[in-house]
């Protein structure tokens, strides 16, 4: 059993898809992630939808063979990304489908001329941002019943198509 467990998690990897949002149905689907983990799993907000932010930002949805599994915003402020709203529907969590969104969104700000990227992190997903480069800045903090920590990480801007 465990000897196969590599090979099934690179298997699995390779159907992951990870999109920009470009569709008002595709947005909904992200709204619906966002209540489902946020809201009713986590309780840790009610209003999931239309914050201004959304329509200057990129959202993006992964998919697996057809199905949304998970979103993650990423918004510009000057040189300054700031990444928000990234969830894994709990059934796909731990297949690598976070991580493909957050490359995702790294590499867009990076094409984009961000400098630095900035998140607040849940306290239980720390693990989960320090492996994808993020470090902790300054004490954590109380937002709603959960505890978050700011982080941030180094960006390397380039131009669109991965050249420096
Ligand atoms: C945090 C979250 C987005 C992670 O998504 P995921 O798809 O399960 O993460 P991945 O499978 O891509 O994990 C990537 C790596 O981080 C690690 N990791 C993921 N979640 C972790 C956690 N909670 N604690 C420690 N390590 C974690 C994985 O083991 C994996 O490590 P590896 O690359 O060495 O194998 C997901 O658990 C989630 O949606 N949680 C609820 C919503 C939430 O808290 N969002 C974050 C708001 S700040």
């Amino acid at each position: 059993m465990t000897s196969v467990e590599p090979e099934a998690r690179s298997v699995e990897r390779e159907r992951i898809r990870v999109e920009p949002v470009r569709t008002s149905e595709e947005l909904e689907l992200v709204y619906a992630i966002r209540s489902e983990v946020f809201d009713r799993e986590q309780h840790l907000t009610t209003w999931v939808r239309d914050y201004p932010e959304d329509g200057r930002s990129l959202n993006v949805l992964a998919w697996i063979d057809g199905e949304a599994v998970g979103t993650g915003r990423v918004s510009l402020w000057g040189d300054e990304a700031q990444v928000a709203w990234v969830a894994v529907r709990r059934p796909y969590r731990g297949r690598g489908v976070g991580r493909a969104i957050m490359e995702h969104l790294i590499r867009w700000a990076e094409e984009h001329g961000a400098r630095v990227a900035t998140l607040n992190a849940q306290t239980h997903a720390l693990e989960f941002y320090r492996k994808l480069g993020f470090r902790p800045i300054g004490r954590p903090f109380y937002m709603a019943h959960i505890e978050h920590q700011l982080m941030e990480r180094e960006l390397q801007p380039r131009a669109q198509g991965g050249t420096a």
